[in-house]
């Protein structure tokens, strides 16, 4: 080994490294914190919001959908789903998701399948709404088409 590495040259390196990437760290852990309240609008976190969360969560959905990047890949990203099929209205999307759990599974063959999950007409809606609060959320535009 060369002369101007030496065993001190190496621990500065180790020590010094350590400590700069704990501060990027840290730095980025605050600057996510600050941010987070400015994205996540959480003022329109209302009792069916709640609720939606409660069901997608019980009811197992992000086994088979994503949801801003985070699930599994058997089915559609629905992150954005509210702007996909409901164009962005509340109402069209209400009018989407009910129709569209009511008729699960849809009998195509070699398609694949959503379960029938029974929920009742004011579960669709907390779900609904659910799905709408997460759209709105400030990802910087992810997922990143329409189509998730
Ligand atoms: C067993 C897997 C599975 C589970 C669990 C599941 N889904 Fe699905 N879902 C699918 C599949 C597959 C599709 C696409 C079906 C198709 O295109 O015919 C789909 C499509 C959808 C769509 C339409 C997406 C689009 O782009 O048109 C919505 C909305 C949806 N699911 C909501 C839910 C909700 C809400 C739950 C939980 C209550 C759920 N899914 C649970 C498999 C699943």
């Amino acid at each position: 080994m060369a002369d101007f590495f030496t065993k001190g040259a190496a621990r500065n390196i180790y020590y010094g490294g350590s400590v700069f990437f704990i501060l990027v760290f840290l730095g980025l852990t605050l600057n996510t914190v600050q941010q987070l309240p400015k994205r996540d609008h959480r003022e329109n976190i209302t009792e069916s919001v709640e609720k939606g969360k409660l069901l997608w969560e019980e009811n197992n959905c992000i086994g088979c959908h994503t949801l801003l990047g985070e699930g599994a890949y058997f089915a559609p990203e629905l992150g954005n789903v509210f702007y996909r099929r409901g164009g962005g209205d509340s109402a069209s999307f209400h009018a989407f998701l009910q129709g569209w759990m009511a008729a699960q599974p849809i009998p195509v063959e070699g398609r694949r399948k959503m379960p029938q999950f029974n929920l009742s007409e004011e579960q669709v809606k907390n779900l609904a709404d659910f799905l709408e609060w997460t759209a709105k959320v400030n990802t910087e535009k992810w997922p990143p088409n329409i189509e998730g």
